[in-house]
């Protein structure tokens, strides 16, 4: 990394896998800011279905995303994403959102337009970036990129004391997103080669931003 390029410290792993919660902590920690790459695909999505396109058309999607207007940047050292002037807020956390997200981030013009706004943020500050691609695509440069994983039945039964759901119908909406995130053509989820992975399942969050933190120092002050 060149000397004025700002750190980036990458976080991916697939939904509940705790990687939300880390990566506020960690930015926190260090005092870096914080980018949730998922919201900036939830703000797309939750403006598809305002718009009523066909979101099983990727060509509606894309006529749409061309003609949008974003624009993202920071406030109060978190990443803040407007659509067309408009902050959708706790809008992009509905059930339609969540029901759609996947298909909208599938499509690769909208990845190619949020990937851009993502590594424009790193001018501004150092970051902790979450997602699924971040290690692998936005930075595949940094050094510091970070894999947080849980086993399924932890990952729904985080989900659903978070959202006071069933399991079953958070187990089944899971397994869709896992599928539809992995084996997209399009920066499918994947660990890269060079992150170090952390399952989270038996493990407090204070445990897992602790183990980053000793990584990212270990790497940076070289112990
Ligand atoms: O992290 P999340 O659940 O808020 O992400 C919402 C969706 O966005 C998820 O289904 C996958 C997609 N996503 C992506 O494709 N790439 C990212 N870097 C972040 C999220």
């Amino acid at each position: 990394m060149s000397k004025n390029e700002n750190t980036v410290i990458a976080i991916d792993g697939p939904s509940a896998s705790g990687k939300s919660t880390v990566a506020k902590a960690v930015a926190e920690a260090l005092q870096y800011h914080y980018v949730d790459t998922g919201a900036m695909y939830r703000a797309v999505t939750w403006k598809c279905l305002e718009e009523k396109i066909d979101t099983t058309d990727p060509k509606a999607v894309v006529a749409l995303v061309e003609k949008i207007d974003l624009a993202v940047g920071f406030q109060t050292g978190k990443s803040r994403i407007l659509v067309d002037g408009f902050d959708p807020g706790a809008r992009i956390r509905s059930e339609a959102v969540n029901e759609a997200v996947s298909r909208i981030s599938a499509v690769p013009k909208v990845r190619e337009r949020l990937v851009a706004e993502q590594r424009a943020l790193r001018g501004h500050a150092d970051m902790v970036m979450e997602g699924r691609d971040i290690g692998t695509v936005v930075f595949p440069d940094t050094p510091y990129k970070f894999f947080i994983d849980a086993s399924p039945e932890i990952r729904v039964q985080r989900r659903a004391d978070e959202l006071q759901a069933s399991r079953d119908r958070i187990a089944k909406t899971l397994e869709r997103r896992d599928r539809h995130d992995s084996t997209r053509a399009e920066s499918p989820l994947k660990v890269a080669a060079d992150a170090i992975r952390i399952d989270s399942s038996d493990k407090t969050v204070p445990a897992v931003v602790d183990l980053i933190l000793k990584h990212i120092r270990t790497r940076h002050f070289g112990g």
